[in-house]
């Protein structure tokens, strides 16, 4: 088989609905997610990351461009993918009528596992999920975290060649975002592929083998999580936090040690090693205080796809 679980060669898509104007989601991704490896597409809201995994998986066809999964080509050949493939869709519902293990294993036996297979691989997925307590409830009556790894539990039971999941630690605690993280990392070890989406850049550092950083339907920066760190210009962040209306001259006095991000909750210099001492010394003379930390995911993501609001205004937005 092929080392590429997804090659995708400028894809484009194009919303129409009649009386609109039309949609530009997509205006040419080329992507691949080599086999083995979690993969990330990262993007600001609209920017397109549904869109690509709808149209990877089969749900939604393409404008233009090519996708080939496992070298099948998901427009010609839809067929052939939707046995290799599970999808964790945005914003999934479980079946309301059903329990989470009835979920489970029906849709495992409805890909054609036979009954003892389904049944251990429902009660691994409910443990998991730390699903076990609710095991037996009707999906309607479970909270919404609960709900969401319902879906996550019945998607991972199924072990297949390629996951999309999209935003599939939504709305759950942090204990249960470790859960999907661990559940996550077996299921590579034990061979598949994984395309997510997050807006936890925290956990998409963690778990991501590599990224996609989408804008406006284009592919804006890719590489493995250091990659990125490191587009950023420097290794490390110190930040000031608080008003800086107050603190007349502050920014002025910090250009030329690196690069200036003001996320409106502190000012923050993006630098190396050999200038913190110096940033320091500022903070204390100005008696404000200063922290410093490494540069995060965060920092790349902003620098990336961050635009001014005038721009945004202008209509790009
Ligand atoms: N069915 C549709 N008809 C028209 N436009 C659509 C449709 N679905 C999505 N869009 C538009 O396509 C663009 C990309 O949407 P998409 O859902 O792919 O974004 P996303 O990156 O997943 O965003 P989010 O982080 O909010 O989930 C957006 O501008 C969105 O409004
Ligand atoms: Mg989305």
């Amino acid at each position: 088989m092929v080392a590429e679980a997804i090659h995708a060669e400028q894809v484009r898509k194009t919303y129409r609905t009649r009386g609109q104007k039309p949609v530009e989601a997509l205006s040419g991704v080329s992507l691949t997610v080599e086999r083995g490896q979690r993969v990330s597409l990262l993007g600001r809201n609209g920017a397109g990351k549904t869109t690509f995994l709808r149209i990877a998986s089969t749900l939604l066809m393409p404008t233009s461009g090519a996708i080939r999964v496992f070298d099948r080509d998901v427009v010609s050949d839809p067929e052939g993918v939707r046995p290799l493939i599970a999808v964790v869709p945005q914003e999934g519902k479980p079946f309301f009528h059903l329990t989470p293990r009835e979920q489970i294993y029906t849709y495992l036996r409805s890909r054609g596992f036979v009954r003892e297979t389904a049944k251990s691989r429902t009660e691994e997925a409910l443990g998991l999920m730390g699903l076990e307590e609710v095991a037996d409830r009707l999906n309607v009556t479970l909270s919404g975290g609960q709900k969401q790894r319902a879906m996550v539990a019945t998607v991972i039971a199924t072990q297949a060649p390629l996951l999309f999941l999209d935003e599939p630690t939504i709305g759950l605690d942090p204990f249960a975002r470790r859960g999907v993280w661990e559940s996550l990392r077996r299921l590579t070890r034990l061979g598949s592929t994984i395309l997510l989406t997050t807006h936890y850049l925290d956990e998409a550092d963690v778990l991501s083998h590599h990224l996609y950083v989408i804008d406006r339907g284009q592919v804006v920066g890719k590489g493995t999580s250091e990659e990125l760190k490191r587009s950023t210009g420097g290794t490390l962040r110190v930040s000031f936090p608080g008003p800086f209306a107050d603190r007349p001259g502050l920014k002025a006095e910090l250009e030329g040690f690196g690069r200036l991000m003001d996320d409106g909750v502190a000012l923050h210099v993006i630098t190396g090693p050999e200038k913190v001492e110096e940033l320091l010394q500022i903070a204390l003379r100005r008696k404000v205080p200063a922290t410093v930390g490494p540069v995060t995911l965060e920092e790349a993501f902003l620098r990336l796809v961050g635009r001014s609001i005038d721009e945004e205004e202008n209509g790009h937005g």
